[in-house]
């Protein structure tokens, strides 16, 4: 009696072995987009992530169609601001085609190959909130101040950049093309 449990319990569990290895594998078999990468890596190595929800333009196209300043942008201003190490921050995550900065970051897409993928509305949109394409990103929204936690009293109520910032970096990015 005591034998047949134990083969029937190995049989449960060679079952159960069988099952998650044909997930693992019919996951390994799925196109790129339909596999769900582990959490830490789906943060930080989610370079397609922005382009994959592209629908959510369809919400932002109106709010970032035109400059947010109401003025145009200054593209060497904008080069300056995204090398600034203390204001931006974006070189902590992003590469971007600066010979004279070292140490930039790894752990986003290219701000080169971005600018070349997306248009001057996609790019704002997604600079001023990327939560709007990936609600569980690390970038920073630099221009909204809603549903951000623990902010500095300082900083209650303010957004990271003007919305002349935003334009200087957009034209920055958009000279790249
Ligand atoms: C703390 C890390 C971090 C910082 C700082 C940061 N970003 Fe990002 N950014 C990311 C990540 C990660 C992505 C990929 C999309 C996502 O979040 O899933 C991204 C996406 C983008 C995209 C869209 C790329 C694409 O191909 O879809 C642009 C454009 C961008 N960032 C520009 C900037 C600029 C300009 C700054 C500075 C003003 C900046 N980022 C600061 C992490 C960061």
């Amino acid at each position: 009696m005591c034998g047949a449990w134990r083969v029937l319990a190995q049989l449960a569990v060679l079952a159960m072995w069988v099952a998650s290895g044909s997930a693992v594998y019919a996951q390994r078999l799925a196109p790129r987009h339909q596999q769900t990468p582990p959490p830490i890596l789906a943060q930080v190595a989610s370079p397609t992530v922005g382009r994959q929800l592209e629908v959510s333009d369809t919400n932002t196209e109106s709010m970032y169609a035109t400059s947010l300043s109401g003025r145009a942008g200054d593209a060497l201003r904008g080069r300056a601001l995204v090398a600034d190490r203390q204001y931006s921050l974006c070189l902590l995550c992003h590469r971007a085609p600066m010979e004279e900065a070292r140490f930039q970051g790894m752990l986003a897409p290219d701000l080169k190959t971005a600018a070349a993928a997306l248009s001057e509305v996609q790019l704002r949109a997604r600079i001023a909130d990327a939560r709007r394409f990936n609600p569980e990103t690390i970038m920073p929204a630099y221009y909204s101040t809603d549903g951000l936690q623990r902010v500095a009293p300082a900083y209650v109520g303010k957004t990271i950049f003007t919305a002349q910032d935003i334009e200087d970096v957009v034209a920055w990015l958009m000279s790249l093309k």
